[in-house]
């Protein structure tokens, strides 16, 4: 049976991702902070499915993270078929007066987190010839966005990084996706705190499920695509918007659409 490692499994789209892989009957290794989550939808999925699961708890904002992830998963001989590098969260006001710390550990969890896992994963795969590694970006990684700056450029970062992945790859057996989802319904607007925001209204139109996000994921991985932005066509609007205006009117535009409650 092959197995996956989820990053931010204890809920939203890493716990859906969970489900949909263990009902294709995939071993899996389960990574997040909350410890009591981990190991209820551990059980859950080893009772209905008789998988193999694995739980490990860690903070992927600490330094040495991903080492500590692999080292595990190494003692335990098991063997990573499929990486989904998808913890991560956003932090929504003004820069200078969000918290320093928090802008820090989004580039330490979206950005480094991701980047080391991966390198330490890929080299094995790529011995072996095959493998998959699914980085979870966001249609935010297309354009930046006011007031939620860290978080867009963090995901331009692992859309850039992922498609030169995707390139370097193509010969060596192991594929790369990019996955972008639009708004999604999970704890991701409680965590970033979207509750600040004047247009919060407009958050809840057109919002995915986490179900779905995991089926176009793995439809587009059957495809051997390189990205794949997942949701309503409003989404695929987004993502080309910047292809056609110029950046300072773009950015522009989409300021007030963020801007915080006065
Ligand atoms: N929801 C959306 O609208 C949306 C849209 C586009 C992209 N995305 C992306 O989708 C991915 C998943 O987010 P989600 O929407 O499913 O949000 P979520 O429900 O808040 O889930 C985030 C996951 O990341 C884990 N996590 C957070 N901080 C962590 C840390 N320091 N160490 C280890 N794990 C940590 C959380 O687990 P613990 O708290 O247990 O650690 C949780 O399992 C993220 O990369 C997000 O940027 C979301």
């Amino acid at each position: 049976m092959p197995t996956a490692l989820i990053t931010g499994a204890s809920g939203g789209i890493g716990a859906a991702f969970a489900r949909e892989l263990a009902k294709r009957q995939t071993d899996l290794v389960l990574v997040a902070r909350s410890q009591d989550k981990l190991h209820k939808l551990a059980q859950q999925l080893q009772e209905d499915y008789q998988i193999e699961v694995e739980v490990i708890v860690q903070d992927l904002i600490v330094p040495d993270a991903a080492t500590n992830v692999f080292k595990s998963v190494t003692q335990k001989n098991i063997t990573i078929d499929l990486l989904i590098n998808n913890a991560g969260f956003g932090d929504y006001g003004s820069f200078s007066q969000t918290s320093r710390t928090k802008q820090l550990e989004i580039i330490q969890l979206n950005i480094l987190a991701l980047v080391d896992l991966t390198h330490q994963v890929l080299p094995q795969m790529q011995q072996r010839g095959s493998g998959i590694i699914m980085n979870i970006c966001s249609i935010s990684g297309f354009q930046p966005l006011p007031y939620l700056s860290i978080y867009s450029a963090s995901k331009a970062f692992v859309l850039h990084f992922s498609e030169a992945l995707w390139a370097e790859n193509q010969h060596t057996g192991v594929k790369i996706l990019v996955v972008c989802p639009g708004p999604t319904q999970t704890d991701f607007f409680e965590v970033a705190g979207f509750n600040k925001m004047s247009n919060s209204g407009s958050q809840n139109q057109d919002i995915e499920s986490p179900e779905s996000v995991v089926q176009e994921a793995l439809n587009a991985l059957e495809r051997d695509d390189c990205t794949v932005v997942t949701g309503s066509w409003k989404n695929h609007i987004i993502v080309n918007l910047a292809r056609f205006l110029p950046r300072k009117l773009l950015v522009k535009v989409v300021e007030p659409q963020f801007r915080p409650k006065a």
